[in-house]
């Protein structure tokens, strides 16, 4: 298949440009496109044979649900048996955003997308070219990350091109994404939240609504997580990574101490700067912008793992707000490796 790179030129009307892949996606093609978070593989959501070639293109496991992506609570009725009055308030406070919600699902939904489960998860990205994506083909996109299956998500057209070359239609062009970090995925019962995949919608944010908590699996690394995706190893580069975490001082003072020429490092700006000049060290923010660092965890990811480097030290950051999902997929990276240099 040869795929087709396709600039969005943000300026001009947005559904012109896509209405062809709209088009390609109701044939049950494959096209990949932007959205805030991460980039997306999509699908016709209705279409089991389209969704099918999702798995096939990534190389997922197919007891890995998908999100539903739609353009408003129009397209979510279709998809839902009902909407409860606490999840209305979060549609109504975080939609169009990085909030998926997991709903019982409606009868027209294929098992394909809910890996035969009875619920199902949908967001509306907030991303104009997933927006004009979504009206255009006129149908839920199911989308997961568009990255062959273990890999960093992908941030920005290049990355997708990397793992998607010659197994999708199209990627669409919309620019890097500027949250960097896959959707919150959550679910209401019984007036409490339960977060599945911490994200952007932090647990701070939900918890204005109903006492909101984490999964328990991702906070003690024990049981089965109620996101099937979460039990996954994922994002790992080839070298095994080391998250180092302790005071400004002992982890500037750790990194000098460990500083050679074929080790790695991602790191804040404060710690780069008293490091030597190399190409094995990637800065992904100052050490407080936790919203830099969301949007450059995975680009460092991807780009440490094509240096030839054995180890990869990576310096953690506070897990509270938006530190809660960076702390997550990140450990996810390192396997849990943890160094504490205090
Ligand atoms: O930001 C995002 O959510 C991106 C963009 C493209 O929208 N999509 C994304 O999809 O991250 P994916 O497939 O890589 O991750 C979906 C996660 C997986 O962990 C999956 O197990 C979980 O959501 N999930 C999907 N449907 C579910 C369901 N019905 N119940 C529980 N978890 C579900
Ligand atoms: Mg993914």
């Amino acid at each position: 298949m040869k795929t087709e790179l396709i600039h969005i030129d943000m300026n001009h009307a947005l559904a012109e440009q896509v209405a062809p892949w709209g088009a390609a996606l109701r044939r049950g093609e494959l096209v990949a496109f932007p959205t805030e978070t991460v980039y997306g593989l999509g699908a016709n959501g209705l279409d089991e044979a389209a969704v099918r070639k999702i798995y096939l293109a990534k190389g997922r496991p197919s007891d890995n649900p998908l999100i539903l992506h739609v353009n408003g609570i129009a397209m979510l009725r279709t998809l839902v048996q009902k909407i409860s009055p606490l999840e209305a308030k979060l549609i109504q406070a975080y939609w169009p955003g990085p909030l998926t919600l997991v709903f019982p699902r409606s009868a027209i939904v294929p098992d394909r997308v809910t890996g035969g489960g009875e619920t199902v998860a949908v967001r509306a990205p907030a991303h104009p070219v997933a927006q004009a994506l979504i009206s255009a083909a006129g149908v839920p996109i199911a989308a997961p990350s568009a990255n062959l299956s273990g890999r960093p998500s992908p941030c920005n057209a290049a990355a997708v091109l990397t793992d998607m070359d010659g197994r999708v239609a199209a990627i669409l062009d919309g620019g890097a994404c500027r949250i960097g970090l896959e959707s919150t995925v959550a679910a209401c019962e019984d007036n409490k939240i339960t977060v599945y995949r911490p994200g952007a919608v932090t647990v701070e944010m939900l918890s204005q609504f109903a006492p909101t908590a984490l999964d328990d699996a991702l906070v003690t690394g024990k049981g089965i997580p109620k996101a099937p995706g979460m039990k996954y190893r994922h994002y790992a580069p080839k070298a095994p990574v080391y998250i180092c975490l302790g005071t400004p001082e002992r982890l500037t003072k750790f990194m000098k101490e460990h500083y050679e020429p074929d080790v790695g490092f991602l790191i804040s700006a404060e710690t780069a700067r008293e490091l030597p000049l190399s190409p094995h060290i990637y800065v992904w923010g100052e050490r407080l912008n936790q919203e830099a660092m969301a949007a450059h965890l995975y680009d460092g990811l991807l780009y440490l793992d094509t240096q030839p480097v054995r180890k990869i030290y990576a310096e953690g950051t506070a897990a509270i707000g938006l530190g809660t999902a960076i702390m997550n997929r990140l450990n996810k990276a390192a396997g849990y490796h943890v160094v504490e240099v205090d």
